[in-house]
C-alpha cells in the first residue's frame, strides 16, 4: 500500500518537474530581433532582402529545409560546416569571396530558433503579428499564453487528482484491513492524508523544484545581463576618443554630473569634431558618413542640407554615394570606379542605410539608435548627480576601464547586492562637502575621535526606499 503511495506521489512529482521545464522553451520574434541586433546586423541587411557584407537572410529556413539541424550548425559555426564538404555549404562560401561569418558558438537553440522566426517574420512582413502555421519558419513564435495561470489551474487539478487518488487508497487500505478482521480499523480522514508523509515530502519537494527553477533561471539572466556587449549601427570606439584622443567622459556624457541619467551624446556633439574629421583612419568613410546621413550634412559641400527630412531617398542616396565614391577616387585607392568601386559604394551605402532605419522607421536621418546596455529595473531609483558630483566616485569604479573598451559592455553585475555591497564599505567624502553639512551628529563624532569613519550605509544608503520607488 505505502509503495503505491510512492509511486503516486513520484509521478506527480515527474508530471510536476517536466511542466516547469517544458514553460522555460522561449522562442519568441522579439528576442529573435534583438539577437540578430547585436550580432548579425552589422552583416546581414535588416530588411532581410538585399546583400550586405553577407547574404540576405529571408527565406533561409526554406533554402535549408530538411536540414535544419545543420543550419544550427552553420551559425554556431560556419567553418566547421564549410570543412565538412557539404556542397551547398562550400558553393555559398566560395560565392562570397571566402569572407568569414563570425562564429556564434554560445547562441542556445532557443536563440538561434527566434532569430530565425524574427528573420522570417520581416521577410514575410509578419513582424508584430503571430507567424502563421505552415509558414516556412524553422520554429514557429509561442503564441503570449498566460502561462503562469495555466500552470497553477494544472498544478491545483493534480493536486486534487492526487488527494482523492489518496482517499481512494486510504479506503482501499482500509476495505483490505477490514477483510482481514480488523474492525477497530478507522478510514484516514481528508486531514489525515493532507499531513501524511507522502503528501507533505511531495509538498517540500514541490517548492524546492520551483525555488530551484527560479533561481536558476533568474541566476541566469544577471548573468546575461553583465558583460552585455551589443554591436552598435556606428563603430563609435571609447579607445578612440576617451583613451587615445582623451576627451572627458562628461565632454560627451554631461548629464551624468548633473541628473539622474548620463545622457548618451546626440550626433550634434559628434559634429563639433566630426564636421572637420570627415574621413577616419580606419573606415574611411563608412562610418562617419552615417553621422551625417543623421543630421543631414553634406560633406561635399560643408553645409546642412535644407528640408533634410522631407527629402527623399533617392536624392540622400544621391548625395551620400557621391560623397562616398569620390573619396574612394580622391584616396587614389581605386583610381576609376571599376566594377568592383562600384560595389565598394554600393555595400557602404547598404551598410549605412541598414544602420540608420529600422522596419519601424525606414527614415534615413533623425537621431541614431544606439543599443541600451545599461537598463535598471523601473522599480529601482537610481541617480548619476548623487554619485559623480556629491559621492566623487569615478565613472571607472562601476562602468569599469570604459576608455579601454572598442565596444562597451556591462562591466558591473548591477544587481542589489552590487549596490548595497558599495555602500557598506564606501566612506561618504565628508569633509569639505557642504552637502554633508547637515550630518551634525556625525561632524562631532569625528571630531571626538568617537567614530573614524562614515559610510554611505549610516547616511542611509541601505533603506529599502533610498532605491526603491
Ligand atoms: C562578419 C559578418 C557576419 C556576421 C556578423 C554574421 N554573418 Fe552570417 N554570413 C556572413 C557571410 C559572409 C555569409 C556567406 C557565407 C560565407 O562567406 O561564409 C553568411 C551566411 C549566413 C547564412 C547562410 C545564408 C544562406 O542563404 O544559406 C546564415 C543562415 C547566416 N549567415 C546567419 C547568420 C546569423 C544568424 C548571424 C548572427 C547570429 C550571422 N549570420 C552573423 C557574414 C556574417
Ligand atoms: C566622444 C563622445 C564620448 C566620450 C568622450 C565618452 N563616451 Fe561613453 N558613449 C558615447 C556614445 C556615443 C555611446 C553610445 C554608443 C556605445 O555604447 O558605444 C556611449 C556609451 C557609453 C556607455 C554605455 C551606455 C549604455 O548604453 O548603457 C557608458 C557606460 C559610457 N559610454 C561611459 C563612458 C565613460 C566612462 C567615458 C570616459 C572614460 C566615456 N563614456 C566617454 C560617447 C562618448
Ligand atoms: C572632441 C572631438 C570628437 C568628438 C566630440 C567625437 N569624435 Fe569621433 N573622432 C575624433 C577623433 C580625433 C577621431 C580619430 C580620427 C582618425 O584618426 O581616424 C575620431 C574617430 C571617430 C571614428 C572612427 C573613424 C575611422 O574610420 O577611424 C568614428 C566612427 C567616430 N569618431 C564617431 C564619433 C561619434 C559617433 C561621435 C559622437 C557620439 C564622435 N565621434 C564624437 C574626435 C571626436
Ligand atoms: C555608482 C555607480 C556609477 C557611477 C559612479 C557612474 N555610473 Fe553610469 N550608470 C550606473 C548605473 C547603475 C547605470 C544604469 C542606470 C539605469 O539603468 O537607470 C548607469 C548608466 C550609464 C549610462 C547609460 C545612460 C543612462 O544614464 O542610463 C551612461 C552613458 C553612463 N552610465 C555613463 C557614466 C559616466 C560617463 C560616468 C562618470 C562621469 C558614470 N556613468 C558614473 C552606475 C554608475
Ligand atoms: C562604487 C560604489 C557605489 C555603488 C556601486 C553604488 N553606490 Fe549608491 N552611493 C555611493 C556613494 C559614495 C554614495 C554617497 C553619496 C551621497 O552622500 O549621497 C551613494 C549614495 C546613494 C544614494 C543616496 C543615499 C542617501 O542616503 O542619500 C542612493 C539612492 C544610491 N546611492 C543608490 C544606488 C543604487 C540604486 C546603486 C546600484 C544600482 C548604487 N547606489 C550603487 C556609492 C555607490
Ligand atoms: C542601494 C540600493 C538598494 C537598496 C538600499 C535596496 N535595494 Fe532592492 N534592489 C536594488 C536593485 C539595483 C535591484 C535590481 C536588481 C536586479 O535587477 O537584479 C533591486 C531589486 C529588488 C527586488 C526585486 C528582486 C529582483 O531580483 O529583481 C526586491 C523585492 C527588492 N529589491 C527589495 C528590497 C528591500 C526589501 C530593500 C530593503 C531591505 C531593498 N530592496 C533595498 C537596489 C536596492
Amino acid at each position: 500500500m505505502v509503495n503505491k503511495r510512492l509511486i503516486i506521489s513520484s509521478l506527480l512529482s515527474l508530471v510536476f518537474l517536466l511542466t516547469s521545464f517544458v514553460s522555460s522553451a522561449q522562442v519568441s520574434v522579439e528576442s529573435g530581433k534583438q539577437l540578430f541586433k547585436a550580432n548579425c546586423a552589422q552583416c546581414h541587411n535588416r530588411n532581410m532582402k538585399d546583400n550586405l557584407t553577407g547574404p540576405a537572410l529571408g527565406g533561409v529556413s526554406e533554402r535549408w529545409s530538411g536540414r535544419e539541424e545543420l543550419l544550427y550548425s552553420w551559425i554556431r559555426n560556419s567553418q566547421a560546416v564549410v570543412a565538412s564538404g557539404d556542397p551547398y555549404a562550400v558553393d555559398m562560401y566560395n560565392t562570397w569571396n571566402k569572407v568569414l561569418m563570425n562564429p556564434f558558438p554560445n547562441l542556445t537553440d532557443d536563440e538561434i530558433g527566434s532569430i530565425l522566426a524574427y528573420v522570417e517574420a520581416v521577410y514575410t512582413g509578419t513582424e508584430g503579428g503571430p507567424v502563421a502555421a505552415g509558414d516556412a519558419v524553422a520554429v514557429v513564435e509561442q503564441p503570449k499564453t498566460n502561462y503562469t495561470l495555466i500552470y497553477g489551474v494544472l498544478a491545483l487539478l493534480l493536486a486534487l487528482i492526487a488527494l482523492i487518488l489518496a482517499r481512494i487508497v486510504g479506503n482501499l487500505d482500509h476495505m483490505h484491513k477490514v477483510a482481514a478482521g480488523d474492525t477497530e480499523a478507522a478510514r484516514p480522514s481528508i486531514r489525515q492524508i493532507l499531513t501524511s508523509k507522502s503528501v507533505i515530502a511531495f509538498v517540500i519537494f514541490a517548492v524546492i523544484v520551483l525555488g530551484g527553477y527560479t533561481t536558476v533561471n533568474s541566476a541566469i539572466s544577471w548573468g546575461r545581463q553583465q558583460n552585455y556587449q551589443p554591436e552598435q549601427p556606428i563603430k563609435f570606439s571609447h579607445v578612440t576618443h576617451a583613451g587615445v584622443h582623451k576627451i572627458d567622459c562628461q565632454y560627451c556624457h554631461d548629464g551624468a554630473r548633473r541628473s539622474k541619467h548620463s545622457i548618451i551624446p546626440a550626433a550634434n556633439t559628434c559634429m563639433n569634431c566630426h564636421r572637420a574629421i570627415k574621413k577616419g583612419s580606419t573606415y574611411g568613410t563608412a562610418e562617419l558618413t552615417k553621422i551625417f546621413a543623421s543630421v543631414g550634412y553634406d560633406p561635399t559641400t560643408d553645409s546642412y542640407i535644407e528640408n533634410y527630412d522631407k527629402m527623399a531617398t533617392e536624392d540622400i542616396e544621391a548625395i551620400y554615394k557621391k560623397w562616398i565614391s569620390d573619396s574612394y577616387i580622391a584616396d587614389k585607392e581605386l583610381a576609376s570606379l571599376d566594377a568592383k568601386g562600384e560595389k565598394a559604394v554600393k555595400d557602404q551605402w547598404n551598410n549605412l542605410v541598414s544602420a540608420l532605419t529600422s522596419e519601424h522607421d525606414p527614415k534615413i536621418g533623425g537621431p541614431i539608435e544606439w543599443n541600451r546596455i545599461h537598463n535598471l529595473p523601473d522599480h529601482v531609483y537610481f541617480n548619476h548627480a548623487q554619485h559623480v558630483t556629491v559621492g566623487k566616485l569615478d565613472c571607472q569604479q562601476c562602468h569599469g576601464k570604459v576608455e579601454e573598451m572598442p565596444v562597451v559592455k556591462q562591466y558591473a553585475t548591477l544587481s542589489m547586492g552590487w549596490c548595497i555591497n558599495c555602500h557598506r564599505e564606501t566612506e561618504v567624502k565628508f569633509k569639505d562637502n557642504d552637502y554633508y553639512k547637515s550630518y551634525e551628529k556625525y561632524h562631532q563624532e569625528l571630531a571626538s575621535g568617537k567614530r573614524d569613519k562614515v559610510t554611505v550605509e549610516d547616511i542611509g544608503g541601505t533603506e529599502c526606499q533610498k532605491c526603491h520607488y
